[in-house]
């Protein structure tokens, strides 16, 4: 037991002196949970800087050199760490490396400076390459790792390996005050670009508090790239992507669909659809809920209720059903209509329960016709309802559209569709575009995403009846994965996804969204639509009863030429008889 005690502390101490390359592995091991190993040398016929049998060991390896590279972010989905040995040739070396790890420039890396390049150059290139987690030791010493600080300023950190308790330190948890820039599309209400009244410009929109609170979190400041936006208007998300790269801007504010024209560092904010509003059918005249009632398929009903029943009270006389059955068609109609008859003498139970069940239904359908009319004098029904792109033709309604969100189009629907529906599509700069969609202009349909929908729906609330609608069935796109497009390799890709996580969960973002329904009234971008009296309540009028003038009108002169009839026929029967 003591020996055994001994020895292990023997072994201990004989390991903390001599520090190897297994040493540091295994202590990542820990640290990392490493799954693979990318190896990447310069010259192998130079003095290598590891001992293979160290690395070769319960991970798997791969092995580089200066001229093979790959796109590995497609190839390896686990954790790997990166050691790269420049022992010659480092400039092609570090080329290589940066192409392998396109993508996943986040991988933990450690480099083993050989040559005689100093290891403050190398970092500085590997910060410039979008590198934070680098680690360096410096020629065959293994016993001082050197690494690095990129924010606030730029400062290595020389560490003795033994007293080492982390090795990669985060390097975003805090940049002291470092300053990050962005570059707002100004589309609303995402971001919203304005004059304050003291004349500066200022940023509203719900990805604003967003990202000033994600910059807060890690202890930066957040600097708005003015010189770039345009006074008036949005700029188009591609060119804000274009111009942040060749600004080094650190966040393009704004988000787009993930499935058309997208960088690989996305930050998926909003599942979305993309669909049309259409202005609001106008509702049917009042005077047309009368022929709505049922009547035609009512009259079927009544006509063999009654051919039914005369045949049964010719079979109650002893006599054979007939078809004919004028007689009874009286009883039937007053019946359904719900009025009262009277039978001149007394019937068999069978025939009084067949009478009783016409009064009935006749009950039942005379209330069913009068809530309805009382439920549509209030909330009087739809007209047609435009369902497809023929409607819209046929009702002469375009879709106002700008040029990219055409081109989008295309690619959703198929450049067929669009080439033949051309005519239902006008083209319109993006200034005017949004100004008439956020003013709900009716005299256009607007393609609109989910993001701004529930704002312009939420404008609406106050009028009686809404003056736009979404439209279910002419969808451009179901289903839209919208996300904030970082720069190539940025730094802040994970970080910014976990807070995303973190304030979706929350519910801080549906806040935000929502608050900014607010900013943008107070901003008088987006007003509550109030009525202006057009549609207010009115009175039932003499008008909005021609249908049922006109039924009257009509039933009346039938009766009296029914009646004119029945007198003909009395007299030809008399005159007959008397003969
Ligand atoms: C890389 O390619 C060059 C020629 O293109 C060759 O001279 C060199 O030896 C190669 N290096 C390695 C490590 O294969
Ligand atoms: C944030 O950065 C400032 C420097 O600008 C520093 O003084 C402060 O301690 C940092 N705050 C935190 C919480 O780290």
């Amino acid at each position: 037991m003591r020996l055994s005690l001994y020895l292990l502390v023997a072994i201990g101490l004989a390991e903390a002196h001599c520090v190897s390359v297994r040493y540091i592995l295994n202590a990542l091991q820990q640290e990392l949970h490493y799954r693979a190993i990318l190896l990447v040398e310069s010259a192998s016929e130079s003095e290598p800087c590891w001992e293979h049998k160290y690395v070769q060991g319960a991970v798997p390896v791969l092995s580089f050199n200066a001229n093979q590279s790959l796109y590995l972010k497609n190839a390896i989905n686990t954790n790997i760490l990166a050691l790269v040995c420049l022992n010659g040739n480092e400039g092609r070396t570090m080329q290589a490396f940066y192409e392998n790890l396109q993508d996943m420039r986040d991988t933990p890396t450690i480099l083993f400076v050989l040559s005689d390049s100093e290891v403050q150059d190398v970092f500085l290139e590997c910060l410039s390459r979008k590198m934070l987690n680098v680690l360096a030791f410096k020629g065959s010493n293994k016993e001082i790792v050197y690494s690095f600080r990129a924010f606030p300023e730029f400062q290595i950190i020389k560490r003795n390996v033994k007293d080492i308790l982390r090795y990669f330190e985060p390097q975003l948890k805090d940049l002291g005050g470092f300053s990050l820039s962005t570059l707002p599309d100004n589309i609303i209400p995402r971001t919203v670009v304005s004059r304050s009244p003291d004349g500066s410009r200022q940023l509203a929109g719900y990805l604003y508090p967003f990202l000033r609170n994600y910059v807060s979190t890690i202890n930066a400041t957040l600097r708005i790239c003015w010189r770039l936006v345009p006074e008036d208007g949005p700029i188009q998300l591609g060119e804000v992507v274009r111009l942040s790269e060749n600004h080094k801007v650190d966040f393009p504010l704004g988000i787009h669909g993930l499935e058309h024209g997208s960088t690989s560092q996305n930050v998926p904010l909003e599942i979305s659809s993309w669909f049309l509003m259409l202005p609001m059918e106008p509702s049917l005249p009042r005077a047309q809920f009368f022929i709505m009632l049922g009547f035609e398929k009512l009259t079927p009903m009544l006509l063999m209720l009654t051919i039914l029943l005369s045949s049964a009270h010719r079979i109650e006389m002893g006599l054979r059903p007939s078809w004919r059955c004028y007689v009874l068609a009286d009883r039937v109609l007053r019946g359904a209509l719900a009025q009262a008859f009277f039978l001149p003498r007394r019937l068999s139970f069978n025939l009084m329960l067949v009478y009783a069940l016409i009064l009935l239904n006749g009950f039942t359908y005379s209330n069913y016709a009068t809530s309805l009319l009382e439920t549509w004098f209030v909330h009087p029904p739809w007209g047609q309802q435009i369902c497809s792109w023929e409607q819209m033709r046929a009702l002469n309604l375009k879709v106002l559209i700008v040029p990219s969100e055409l081109n989008t189009m295309t690619k959703a629907l198929g450049r067929e569709f669009v080439e033949s529906n051309s005519d239902l599509f006008e083209l319109s700069d993006s200034a005017r575009f949004q100004d008439k969609r956020l003013a709900m202009d009716q005299s256009y349909a607007y393609p609109v995403t989910f993001t701004l929908w529930p704002m312009l729906e939420h404008a609406q609330i106050r009028l009686p009846k809404p003056e736009f609608r979404r439209s279910r069935e002419m969808v451009l796109i179901p289903l839209l994965i919208m996300a904030m497009p970082l720069p190539k390799n940025s730094v802040f890709h994970k970080s910014l996804n976990r807070y995303r996580a973190l304030t979706q969960q929350s519910g801080l973002y549906e806040f935000w969204f929502k608050r900014s329904f607010g900013e943008l009234v107070a901003l008088r971008k987006l007003h509550y639509k109030v009525d202006d009296g057009r549609q207010s309540y009115r009175d039932l009028e003499w008008q909005d009863f021609s249908y049922v003038w006109l039924g009257l009108v009509a039933g009346s002169i039938a009766s009296i030429l029914v009646l004119l009839g029945e007198m003909g026929y009395h007299r030809w029967q008399s005159g007959r008889i008397q003969h």
